[in-house]
């Protein structure tokens, strides 16, 4: 049992955008220091400027890296369902159950060649889950490790602060092995310390605001908000890490002013230019989906000093890529794409199994296949199972 959706032409995706629901978060989850699950708000974190002129590379050899080599399936996030669920007494209407993450692969299959995905999904009650397919994940990773000598620091480094030139304090790092050290996960943490606050800013000190610099950054605590979205015909529950808010919680329903931080290198030159305008488009669609309205970019030198820090509307991101001559991407059609995927996708997964979500780097379709005939593999916790079951 296979299916294929074809990727090209892309021109078929042009034209009015598919209907979109605004994302609404109804429950959350934390991960705290030592990422041990927590059905709570504990880990949110509050928006703070930071100071300019900090170090990104300061505090590396401390960093508390999350070893996200593990498959964690969709666990929280069915845990954070199941609560939910018991609570309202009625499952949620989603048709697809997915990380943030998976959906924003295949929103941007559409304009990016290169990468290639794996994914497992199986049909449960009438919906979709779709967890990573771990064993690519792992594959794909010591590619990159193996892919002989890169040029500049280790990937691990440049996570912390992102870069491409090694500057000369990180020789003593290079010459260190890193072939055991655990694979490489999502970059810029430091900045994400350097921005945020743990509590208020009413109830956080002077010392504690300005010696942030100083902090130790620790990856393993996360925030992650579970929204309703949709997009065309597709109900979706999508589960996703948010960095921080404006200001505090809303009303129950209301819009939460989150803000996503990013970094990314100082804008010299025209080309700089178009490669910023290249990555905006995982910064819009990984926010979209959750619907965070603000995106802080903070813009660093090739050795990793803040510059500038610079506030972006996500909303106003698709306007301006397109204002700029020779866009490489348009979100529109990203939205009508994964519209139609999502379609393809509840038509061709119509029974029980494990069915493969996959793209191969480059390809310009995305295959469907059954890989287990029956049962539902690793992707549901039997917790979730029998809970369903009763509901
Ligand atoms: P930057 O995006 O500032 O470079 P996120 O921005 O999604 O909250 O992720 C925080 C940081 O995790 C990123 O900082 C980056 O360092 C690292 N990161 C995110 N996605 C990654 C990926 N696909 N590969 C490697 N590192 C990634
Ligand atoms: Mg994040
Ligand atoms: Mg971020």
């Amino acid at each position: 049992m296979s299916a294929t959706f074809s990727i090209q032409p892309i021109g078929r995706f042009t034209g009015q955008s598919h209907p979109v629901k605004r994302p609404k978060e109804f429950a959350c989850f934390s991960y705290d220091e030592n990422h041990e699950f927590r059905l709570d708000d504990s880990s949110m974190k509050y928006y703070y400027t930071p100071q300019l002129g900090a170090d990104l590379s300061k505090g590396f050899e401390k960093f508390q890296k999350l070893d996200d080599s593990g498959d964690e399936h969709l666990d929280s996030l069915l845990k954070t369902i199941l609560a939910h669920e018991r609570e309202t007494g009625k499952k949620i209407d989603a048709n697809v159950v997915t990380w943030r993450g998976m959906m924003t692969k295949i929103m941007a299959a559409l304009f990016e060649q290169q990468d290639g995905f794996e994914m497992n999904a199986t049909l449960y009650q009438n919906c979709i889950f779709i967890e990573e397919n771990n064993e690519y994940k792992r594959q794909s990773r010591a590619k990159e490790n193996h892919r002989g000598p890169r040029r500049g620091p280790p990937l691990e480094v440049m996570q912390y602060w992102g870069i491409s030139l090694p500057p000369f304090r990180f020789l003593i790092l290079l010459t260190q092995d890193y072939k055991n050290s655990p694979p490489p996960s999502p970059p810029g943490y430091k900045f994400e310390t350097l921005s945020t606050l743990p509590k208020i800013w009413a109830e956080t000190s002077r010392e504690y605001i300005e010696n942030r610099e100083n902090q130790i950054v620790n990856n393993k605590e996360q925030y992650c908000s579970v929204v309703r979205t949709g997009i065309g015909k597709t109900v979706l529950c999508l589960g996703g890490e948010v960095d921080a808010i404006w200001d505090s919680k809303p009303q129950p329903g209301q819009p939460i002013n989150w803000v996503e931080l990013k970094t990314t290198a100082e804008i010299r030159s025209d080309h700089d230019m178009d490669n910023f305008h290249r990555k905006l488009m995982k910064f819009w669609i990984q926010s979209f989906l959750l619907g965070v309205p603000k995106i802080i970019v903070g813009f660093r030198t090739r050795d990793g000093i803040l510059m500038d820090v610079k506030d972006i509307e996500t909303h106003n991101i698709p306007q301006t890529v397109n204002s700029r001559q020779g866009a490489r991407w348009n979100a529109d059609m990203c939205v009508n794409f994964a519209g139609e995927f999502l379609e393809f996708l509840q038509s061709t997964i119509n029974d029980e199994g494990v069915w493969r979500i996959r793209r191969h780097p480059a390809s310009p379709t995305i295959e469907v296949f059954k890989v287990e005939e029956t049962g539902h593999g690793n992707i549901l916790s039997d917790e979730f199972k029998n809970w369903r079951i009763k509901l």
